[in-house]
C-alpha cells in the first residue's frame, strides 16, 4: 500500500554539523512501511525544486516515523528549515525493504558516512525477527560524522567505529574494519555507504562466502518506476534489459546483481 500523505513535522533538529533528523507524524506509514524501504519529500510548494527527494526511514515507530539527512543541496536545505507544525507531503512507502532471515547466525551492518540513516530500523526489525543483535560497523571521515552509535548499543548492538582520519574508533575504512570481524558463509552483511565504499565492502563479504545486500542511492525523479532516471547496471538480465530500477527493484539488491564495474563511481557522497 503506498499512501500520498500530508504529515506534521514534529521535530527537525541538527544531530551533527549539517546532519538533521526529522520525525514526522504519520500512522499509515510506521504501520505499513519496513526498513530499507523510502519515501519521496516534497521540499518545497510550487515548481522550484520541482523534484520530490527520496529518503529512508531511520527508525519506524508507532505513529511516527523519522529520517536522518544531509543537507547538502537546495532541497535538503529546505528540509532543514522546516520547523515543528510544518506540513510536509510524502510518498511513500516505496521500493523493496530489506530481507530478514533467521537462519544467519551473524548479521552485520556495515554504513558509510549518512548511508548509516537506513540501519537504525533494521538493527530493531533484525533483533525482533531473529533474536538476535546485529554487529554495527560505523564508518565516516571523521568523529563528528559518526551518528547512532548510542541508538545501536541501545538495542544492543556492538559497535565498531572506523574513520579515514583515525580521530574516533581505528584509523580504518569500513572494508577493512568488516575484515577484521572475520565475516563467514553463516553471516548475511548489509552495506549502505558511497559506491565505493559498497563495492570494497561487497567484495570483502563475497570473498568471504558471506551473503551480502546493499541499498544503493541514485538520483530519482518519479520514484515509481516509470521515468527510469534511477537505473543502474545489473549482472542479470530482466525482461531483455541488463538495467535495474533503483526505485522500484532496489533500493536493496543482492550485491551479486550489480555490475560494479560498470558504475560511475564518481557519483559518490
Ligand atoms: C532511495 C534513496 C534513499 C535515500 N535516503 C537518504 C537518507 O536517508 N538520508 C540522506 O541524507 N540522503 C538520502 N538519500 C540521498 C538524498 O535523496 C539526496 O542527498 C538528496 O536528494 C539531494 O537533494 P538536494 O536537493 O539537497 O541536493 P541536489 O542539489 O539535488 O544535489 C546536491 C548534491 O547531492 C548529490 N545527490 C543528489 N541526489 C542524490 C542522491 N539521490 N543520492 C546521492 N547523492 C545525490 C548531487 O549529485 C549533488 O552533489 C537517498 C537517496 C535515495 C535514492
Ligand atoms: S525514479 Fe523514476 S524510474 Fe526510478
Amino acid at each position: 500500500m503506498r499512501y500520498l500523505l500530508e504529515c506534521e513535522v514534529v521535530e527537525n533538529d541538527e544531530v551533527a554539523p549539517e546532519q538533521f533528523r526529522m520525525r514526522i507524524n504519520a500512522p499509515e506509514l510506521s504501520r505499513t512501511a519496513i526498513a530499507g524501504q523510502f519515501c519521496m519529500l516534497q521540499v518545497a510548494e510550487g515548481l522550484s525544486p520541482f523534484l520530490r527527494r527520496p529518503m529512508c526511514f531511520e527508525r519506524i515507530q508507532r505513529d511516527h516515523v523519522s529520517i536522518l539527512y544531509k543537507a547538502e543541496g537546495e532541497g535538503t536545505r529546505l528540509l532543514s528549515k522546516m520547523r515543528p507544525g510544518t506540513t510536509l507531503n510524502v510518498q511513500g512507502p516505496l521500493g523493496n525493504g530489506f530481507p530478514i532471515d533467521d537462519s544467519f547466525e551473524r548479521h552485520i551492518i556495515v554504513s558509510g558516512g549518512i548511508g548509516v540513516a537506513t540501519f537504525p530500523a533494521l538493527a530493531e526489525a533484525i533483533v525482533r525477527k531473529c533474536d538476535v543483535a546485529p554487529e554495527v560497523i560505523l564508518a565516516a571521515r571523521s568523529k563528528h560524522l559518526i551518528l547512532c552509535a548510542d541508538e545501536f548499543r541501545e538495542l544492543g548492538c556492538k559497535v565498531y567505529i572506523a574513520t579515514d582520519d583515525g580521530s574516533a574508533g581505528e584509523k580504518l575504512f569500513a572494508s577493512q574494519m568488516l575484515e577484521k570481524l572475520r565475516p563467514n558463509p553463516s553471516c548475511r552483511v548489509y552495506v549502505c555507504g558511497p559506491m565505493i565504499m559498497m563495492k570494497t565492502t561487497s567484495d570483502v563479504a563475497m570473498a568471504a562466502g558471506a551473503d551480502c545486500v546493499v541499498s544503493l542511492e541514485a538520483q530519482m525523479a518519479c520514484g515509481d518506476g516509470a521515468c527510469l532516471g534511477c537505473v543502474v547496471e545489473s549482472k542479470s538480465e530482466k525482461e531483455g534489459e541488463k538495467m535495474v530500477r533503483v526505485c522500484l527493484d532496489g533500493p536493496v539488491f543482492d550485491t551479486t546483481m550489480i555490475d560494479w564495474a560498470a558504475h560511475n563511481m564518481a557519483y559518490d557522497r
